[in-house]
């Protein structure tokens, strides 16, 4: 059995719903309290075992290849001033050597076509995927509980959650074979069902693990919904020819690609803090 030693990220993306924000910052780099999307979905990947990270970036993304690498000056000033403290903060993202790895989407033809564009760094090994605008909160990391589900059953996983029966038609919705179980055996899925037509309540979360045969379908893929090529469209082709599995997860998913997610990302993450919680409740009781 090949381990899981890759991600992919793409980060190719406009990130239309969130502008103006996101004009001249990309959007991964958006803070949740005092670190970027990326550093979450980053720190959840290592926690999960991965060994290489694999970014899509696209035009205007340098911000965050900078996030990931030195910052002489600024790290002389602070050892200088002996701010130990946030100098660790800094130098937390910084990774080894070698570890990633940067590829371009030079127009962002679809997320099914920014994971093609990671084909020949990943080669052929199943690899993860973390789409950045979803940062869990909760340990174990989905991840990792992900990474120990494919240890035991190998194949094709995706991560869901649960949402309301009558919301079902805003997110992309698997059919499970059965739904009595962690780990359920999946025979499709649907993006944005009616409430009447829905397969089941189970989303389709933004974490993924995948076998490498999906870059070849993906090559074929024609373009789908919103004239991009889909993940999804090489998915249910991949369904065909190889088992896939849907799991849930402990932590709860904040999906900061929404002005709303970003906004309440910040409140949850913020109550973990305890340097944070009494002035923001009392705060938050006065406003509301
Ligand atoms: P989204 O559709 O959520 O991101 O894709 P987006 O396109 O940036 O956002 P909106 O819809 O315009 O607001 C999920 C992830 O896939 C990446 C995005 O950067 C995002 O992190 N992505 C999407 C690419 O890298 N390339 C693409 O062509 C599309």
């Amino acid at each position: 059995m090949k381990p899981i030693r890759k991600i992919v990220i793409p980060v190719a993306g406009h990130g239309t719903r969130v502008l103006p924000a996101t004009k001249s910052t990309p959007k991964e780099m958006l803070p949740v309290v005092d670190r970027p999307l990326i550093h979450y979905v980053v720190e959840e990947a290592l926690e999960a075992g991965i060994e290489h990270i694999v970014f899509v970036t696209g035009r205007g993304k340098g911000a965050l290849e900078d996030y990931f690498d030195h910052a002489f000056e600024l790290e002389a000033g602070l050892e200088a001033k002996g701010k130990t403290e946030i100098l660790e903060d800094v130098r937390q993202p910084i990774m080894t050597p070698g570890s990633l790895s940067y590829t371009r989407q030079q127009s962002p033809a679809g997320l099914g076509h920014a994971i093609w564009c990671a084909r020949e760094i990943i080669g052929d090994e199943p690899f993860a995927i973390s789409l950045p605008d979803v940062i869990i909160r909760g340990k174990p990391g989905c991840l990792r509980e992900m990474v120990d589900h494919y240890n035991k059953c190998q194949g094709n996983i995706i991560a869901v959650e649960e949402v309301p029966r009558e919301e079902v038609n805003k997110y992309g919705i698997i059919a499970p074979k059965s739904t009595d179980e962690a780990l359920m055996e999946m025979t499709g899925m649907v993006e944005k069902p009616s409430v009447e037509d829905a397969p089941s309540n189970f989303s389709i979360t933004g974490r993924y693990i995948l076998q490498p045969e999906i870059f070849s379908l993906l090559e074929k893929t024609e373009r789908g919904a919103g004239n991009e090529i889909q993940l999804t469209d090489a998915m249910a082709a991949l369904m065909t020819q190889q088992p896939f599995f849907a799991c849930t997860f402990s932590g709860e998913s904040h999906d900061c690609g929404s002005k709303i997610g970003w906004l309440k990302a910040n409140l949850a993450f913020a109550t973990d803090r305890p340097e944070f919680v009494q002035e923001l409740q009392s705060y938050v009781g006065e406003l509301f």
